[in-house]
């Protein structure tokens, strides 16, 4: 692992899930994923699989068959990228223009109201299309999976076509965490890390000093994009396409 990647160590497993319950329920109110992002990567990621695929014609065609996000508190983020991935109004860039303008609080009560209003034809939230994944049990709702971040259900592998977190810094052990993440992407799968570069550690922030290089290192796949300034939330960001 990058040298460069701190992890604090805990004294057991239930030590660690105990404080990220209980952080994840102290904010459970807040989300810090915007629409304005969502709909960014769905043009940026829409752009490499045409480039890729070396067909343009492609580009407005491409939508992942299935999105997998990671540490979604109240599952905000879920509903967020179903309505800008699978929405039809939101493919109109008049409107897409409107719901990225409109999203901007972190409160997951607003952005749930506004998923709700671009999310018409998205398909059902329980369908299975887009699923998250949350230590805290209070999150669950059919489209949450409870459990850790590194520990998915077995079925899952080879699923998911886009996988999105910005809770990696709460891994309690990044390789591991990666070693999971790739066992349930499709080939070809896009995955997007929203991270702090300058994240303190602290009990509930195990992993510290990650970087591009860092996180390129673990994953060892070609980057699509990286950021230090886009993201509404001022996350650094990176994307990688597996192979
Ligand atoms: C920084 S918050 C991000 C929440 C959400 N994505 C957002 O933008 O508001 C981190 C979330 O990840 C959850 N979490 C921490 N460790 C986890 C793990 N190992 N597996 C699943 N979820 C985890 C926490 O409970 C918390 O809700």
């Amino acid at each position: 692992m990058s040298n460069e990647i701190k992890v604090r160590q805990y004294e057991n497993r239930k030590e660690y899930i105990d404080i990220q319950v209980e952080r994840s329920r102290k904010k459970f109110g807040m989300c810090k994923v915007f629409m304005r992002d969502i709909l960014r990567y769905r043009e940026l990621l829409a752009w490499d699989y045409s480039r890729e695929a070396g067909n343009q014609r492609l580009r407005s065609a491409w939508k992942p068959r299935r999105i997998l996000c990671l540490g979604v508190r109240s599952g905000a983020e879920n509903d967020l990228f179903r309505a800008g991935f699978f929405g039809p109004l939101l493919r109109s860039q008049t409107i897409a223009r409107l719901a990225a303008a409109q999203d901007n609080t972190k409160y997951a009560h607003d952005k749930l109201k506004l998923a709700r209003r671009y999310s018409l034809g998205a398909g059902h939230y329980a369908d299975g299309r887009v699923m998250g994944v949350e230590i805290n049990p209070d999150a669950e709702r059919p489209d949450i999976f409870i459990g850790s971040f590194d520990e998915l259900p077995a079925d899952w592998s080879g699923q998911f076509d886009l996988i999105f977190t910005n809770s990696f810094d709460h891994s309690m052990d990044p390789a591991k965490t990666v070693a999971e993440w790739k066992r349930v992407a499709a080939p070809g799968a896009y995955v997007i890390v929203g991270f702090a570069m300058d994240q303190e550690q602290s009990d509930h922030d195990p992993t510290t000093g990650l970087t591009f290089e860092g996180l390129s290192e673990l994953w060892q796949a070609p980057v699509v994009f990286a950021s230090e300034t886009f993201n509404r939330n001022g996350y650094h960001e990176v994307c990688f396409r597996l192979p």
